[in-house]
């Protein structure tokens, strides 16, 4: 998730650039760059790749002493993080910084390239650069240029555009992507969130999708992008501390990051879903269609949560593209000698891209001559690196120790890869794809409203159950990885000790553990899996365990057999677990803060585990 900072006044732009990139670093980026009108005249350009301070030795080394300028941190969605592929990027006089993705870079590219457009970098931002120059050589001033180039793109973005012919003006514009403005005394700022710009000011201005702006010492005048009418935006007056800025008003990034569920879900689908043939478009995969027909067995290879993800992902690819599937973990995949060879996908699943064990599994798989696939939410990472093909999530940087919205990402990715496959294998037909494809693209909505309607329901079964010692989570199926994901989430950050089982394996050992002291929360979505699953739940409460359904809306059932029901909107039996995972997370965190831990870092754990 980039950064982006604009600064149009009478102060140094420089320092204050540099000053709000450090505050949105939350953001997370591997490289970083400013764009500054110079006292000379020029429109000058540094970018260093790396952490801030390399933008700031450079700037340090060879100042930019002006006035206007904007800035930007990058989290790379296309191409690898380099220098070259840094923002910002220019074309002619034109200077741009972008966030989000342009869904339809792949003919823009090959337009642009026939007008004779020379593109250095594999950004899709580059591509916006040289679509407004082009527009400015046909003869319009900034602000026509930026609109009509911003009219011929798809997809998500906020961006900000310098014109070296316009040198007393930014140029924003907003569709899917935060952007906020902020009114200073004689200046004029943009960034992505608001605690960039919160030391200059605090009366801001919020951007709707579809707007743009043009930001001068004045004012910042708003129109619509589509019909360049003029639209009046409320000021508004922000009183949040910095550290309440980054996290977005939320307490702590967990919390955050699983009310951003619904946009991780729907920038990772973008782009990607082909509602018009009920496919995907599978490019990034890297297999021929001939090379889907033969494969003879997948391995889903991962750790922790991405173990869990790969878990539902056989789900998926048994039941939807009928392929034989494993489930590894990477670190007992490795020393085994497994038998694994050509014919054979092995696709690794990592949030980090660099968890060391997952690396070392799949490049011992690719050694033995299967094809890797990289499933990852940080591009260019070792992982994606390794494999012949990366398939990223586009849940943006996860600060949380605790993984939430790469969970719901990697699942996402797991189901489209499942359809592609099934598409070419003959093994899902067009009405079976469109069902899926359809009840994605309706997920996020859906996601929204159960975070938002189970989460103070939630907080209250927190709150009661907050001293239990042990915490049994139960599912059948679909909703066993579901389980486990559940327990570990309330293990890592209340440190508290969770189980979770396969529901029907309770009777095997665990129900031992049962008496009223211990709450049984039972994932009973209405699937396949449901009436056997309602056998067992009967069975945790014979023995008087303290029992939380979380059911489909209006089951009578769980109202009547369970202490308390989380409901979840019905949706087809392979969508359950991106619902039915959301109260678990909300649960887990909630619980923590009541006991007080820290829910962000909790102790002993790292977001990246490069040891093995
Ligand atoms: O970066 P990865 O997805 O490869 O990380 C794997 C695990 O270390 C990770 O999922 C860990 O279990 C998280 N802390 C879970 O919340």
């Amino acid at each position: 998730m980039c950064g982006i900072v604009g600064h149009v006044g009478s102060e140094q732009a420089a320092p204050i650039l540099l000053d709000g990139l450090r505050r949105l670093e939350y953001r997370g980026y591997d490289s970083a760059g400013v764009a500054i009108h110079t006292d000379g005249g020029e429109l000058k350009v540094v970018r260093a790749v790396g952490k801030l301070r390399n933008l700031e030795a450079q700037l340090n080394a060879s100042p930019l002493p002006g006035t206007v300028g904007i800035g930007h941190t990058r989290w790379a969605t296309h191409g690898r993080p380099s220098e070259v592929n840094a923002h910002p990027h220019v074309a002619g006089p034109i200077v741009v910084v972008h966030n989000g993705i342009i869904e339809n870079h792949l003919a823009l590219r090959a337009r642009l390239e026939e007008r004779g457009a020379k593109i250095a970098s594999d950004t899709d931002t580059e591509l916006v650069a040289h679509l407004v120059h082009f527009k400015v050589k046909d003869g319009l001033d900034l602000e026509s240029a930026v609109r009509a180039a911003l009219r011929e793109l798809h997809g998500a973005y906020a961006i900000a555009v310098l014109s070296k012919n316009e040198p007393d003006r930014i140029v924003v514009a907003k569709s899917s992507s935060p952007l906020v403005l902020g009114l200073g005394d004689g200046a004029t700022y943009c960034g992505s969130d608001i605690p960039a710009l919160l030391p200059y000011t605090r009366r801001m201005v919020f951007l709707e999708d579809g707007d743009m702006a043009v930001l001068t010492r004045e004012d910042a005048s708003v129109t619509r992008i589509d019909t360049g009418e003029k639209v009046e935006r409320a000021e508004k007056h922000i009183d949040w501390s910095s550290v309440m800025a980054e996290k977005a008003g939320f307490k702590h990034f967990m919390l955050k990051e699983i009310h951003e569920q619904p946009r991780a879900i729907e920038d990772t689908l973008r782009g990607r879903l082909d509602r018009e043939n009920a496919d995907v478009h599978g490019h990034e995969i890297g297999l021929s269609d001939a090379d889907a027909k033969a494969i003879q067995r997948v391995y889903l290879l991962a750790c922790g949560t991405s173990h869990h993800a790969a878990m539902t992902g056989r789900y998926y690819l048994e039941q939807i593209a009928k392929i034989p599937t494993t489930v590894e973990l990477a670190s007992e995949f490795r020393g085994r000698d497994p038998i694994i060879g050509p014919g054979d996908l092995v696709v690794a699943v990592s949030q980090s891209g660099e968890t060391i064990d997952t690396l070392m599994a799949a490049r011992e798989a690719k050694e033995k001559g299967a094809k890797v696939l990289a499933i990852a939410n940080v591009i260019g990472s070792a992982i994606p690196r390794l494999a012949d093909a990366a398939f990223y999530t586009h849940a943006g940087p996860e600060i949380g120790v605790a993984s939430t919205k790469c969970f719901s990402a990697q699942l996402a990715n797991l189901l489209m890869l499942s359809i592609w496959l099934g598409r070419r294998r003959g093994t899902l037909d067009t009405n079976g794809a469109r069902e899926l494809v359809e009840g994605l693209a309706k997920l996020p909505v859906q996601m929204r409203d159960v975070v938002i309607g189970t989460r103070q329901l939630v907080a209250n079964l927190a709150k009661r159950y907050r001293d239990a010692r042990d915490v049994l989570f139960l599912g059948r199926g679909l909703s066993f990885p579901i389980a486990l994901e559940g327990a570990l989430k309330l293990k890592e950050i209340s440190y508290v000790h969770a189980e979770g089982y396969a529901a029907g394996e309770m009777k095997h050992g665990p129900i031992a553990l049962i008496d009223s002291a211990v709450p049984v929360i039972v994932l009973m979505p209405k699937d396949r899996w449901y009436d056997k699953t309602l056998s067992n739940l009967q069975e945790a409460m014979a023995r008087e365990g303290q029992v939380i359904g979380i059911a489909t809306e209006g089951d009578e059932a769980a109202q009547r057999l369970t202490q308390d029901v989380i409901e979840i909107p019905a949706v087809l039996e392979a969508l359950t677990p991106f619902l039915t995972v959301l109260p678990l997370q909300l649960y887990a965190y909630y619980v923590a803060d009541f006991k007080g831990t820290d829910v962000d870092q909790p102790r002993n754990l790292a977001k990246t585990v490069t040891v093995e």
